[in-house]
C-alpha cells in the first residue's frame, strides 16, 4: 500500500473562530504534519490566541502539538483586534474551560527560524504576518527556506472587510504585510495569496451545521458552540444567514492545489493612508517586477466542503450525500 508523504508545516494564526476550523482541518489531514502552532496578535490579543490553540487540541486530542506565543502588537501601528466579530474569548464567547499548561520555553519567531532552518517545511499564515517579518528581519536564511508560504489575506477583485479595499489581516499589520511581500519578492519566492476572492465563497451556513451535528455531534456541537457569536455578527452587519470561513480554506489549497486557481503576479501591500493594508496585485505588470505572489481568484465550495466535513467528521465523501444539496455555490 501506498503511503501518503507527510508535509510538515508551522500554523502562524490568531485563534480566531475560523482559525479553529482552520487548525481542525489540518489536524484531521494524514498528509499534513503539524510541526507546531505559532499565534500572532490580532483577532484577540495572543494570549487569547495561545489558549484557544489550546482548546482547539484538546477537542481534536493533539495536546501534544507545541503552540507558541509571538508578536503582541504589530510592527508600528497601534493594536486593533477583531473583538467584535470573534467575540470577547476570540472564540465566539463559547467561554469554553481552559487547558492549562503547555509553557513553551521559546517564542513563535525562535521556533519558526528553528523549524524552517531544518529543510521541509512550510508555513500557513491565518493572521497578520507580524511573526513571519519579524522572521525575515531576524533571519532572511530561515525565511528563505520555507518550502511554501500561504496566507490568508488581502484581496485582488473583491472589496477589503476592514475598509473599501482592504482585508484585515494585511489591514491590521500592513507594514509586516508590506516586509513579507518585499522579502519574497527578494528571495525570489511567491506567497499564496488566499484572499477575500475566493474565502467569501466559504459560507457556513445553519444547514451545514446541523447536518455536520447529525453526522458526528460531538464535532458538530464543538463547532456550533465557537460559530454561534459569528453567525449572529454576519446577520447583524452583512445580512446573511450564515458565516464566512475565511482560514480554512488557505489549509484546504495547502494540501490540494485544486482547491483554487489565480494568477501570478507582484504585489505590494501599502502601509498608510485610505488604501492602508491593501494588496495591490499588479496583474497587468505595470511595475516589471517578477512575481512574488500566486494570487488565488477562483475556488470550487462544494469540493472545499467535501474535504472539510470528510476530514474533521472522519467520513468517507460517499457518506456526504447531502452537501451538494447544502453547500450555497
Ligand atoms: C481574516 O481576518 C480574521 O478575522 C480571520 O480570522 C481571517 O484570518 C479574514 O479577513
Ligand atoms: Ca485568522
Amino acid at each position: 500500500m501506498q503511503r501518503t508523504k507527510r508535509r510538515r508545516v508551522v500554523i502562524d494564526c490568531d485563534p480566531g473562530i475560523d482559525d479553529s476550523l482552520a487548525l481542525m482541518l489540518a489536524l484531521s489531514m494524514e498528509e499534513v504534519e503539524v510541526a507546531g502552532i505559532t499565534v500572532v496578535c490580532g483577532n484577540g490579543p495572543v494570549e487569547l490566541g495561545f489558549s484557544n490553540a489550546k482548546k482547539v487540541l484538546r477537542q481534536m486530542g493533539r495536546l501534544d502539538v507545541p503552540v507558541f506565543r509571538g508578536a503582541e502588537h504589530p510592527l508600528k501601528r497601534e493594536y486593533v483586534s477583531a473583538l467584535d466579530t470573534h467575540g470577547r474569548d476570540a472564540l465566539g464567547e463559547s467561554f469554553l474551560p481552559e487547558v492549562p499548561g503547555g509553557e513553551q520555553p521559546e517564542g513563535a519567531v525562535d521556533f519558526l527560524e528553528k523549524e524552517l532552518l531544518k529543510g521541509g517545511c512550510s508555513v500557513i499564515a491565518l493572521g497578520p504576518l507580524t511573526n513571519l517579518a519579524l522572521l525575515a528581519e531576524r533571519s532572511p536564511q530561515a525565511f528563505g527556506c520555507a518550502e511554501e508560504l500561504v496566507s490568508m489575506g488581502g484581496n485582488f477583485r473583491s472589496h477589503g472587510n476592514c475598509s473599501p479595499v482592504a482585508e484585515y489581516n494585511y489591514w491590521a499589520d500592513p507594514d509586516a504585510a508590506a516586509l513579507v511581500y518585499e522579502a519574497a519578492s527578494r528571495l525570489g519566492k511567491k506567497i499564496h495569496m488566499v484572499g477575500l476572492d475566493v474565502t467569501r465563497r466559504i459560507v457556513l451556513t445553519p444547514d451545514l451545521l446541523e447536518y455536520m451535528k447529525r453526522l458526528n455531534s460531538k464535532t458538530g456541537e464543538f463547532v456550533q458552540a465557537i460559530t454561534k457569536f459569528y453567525l449572529d455578527f454576519h446577520w447583524e452587519w452583512e445580512h446573511i444567514i450564515g458565516c464566512v470561513v475565511n482560514d480554512p480554506l488557505a489549509v484546504a489549497y495547502f494540501a490540494d492545489r485544486g482547491m483554487c486557481s489565480g494568477l501570478e503576479a507582484y504585489v505590494a501591500i501599502e502601509t498608510g493612508g485610505i488604501a492602508m493594508g491593501q494588496s495591490v496585485v499588479d496583474a497587468a505588470g505595470f511595475y516589471r517586477r517578477e512575481a512574488n505572489a500566486v494570487v488565488l481568484t477562483e475556488t470550487d465550495p462544494l469540493r472545499f466542503f467535501r474535504m472539510f466535513f470528510g476530514r474533521i467528521l472522519k467520513l468517507e465523501e460517499k457518506k456526504l450525500d447531502l452537501l451538494e444539496d447544502l453547500v450555497r455555490q
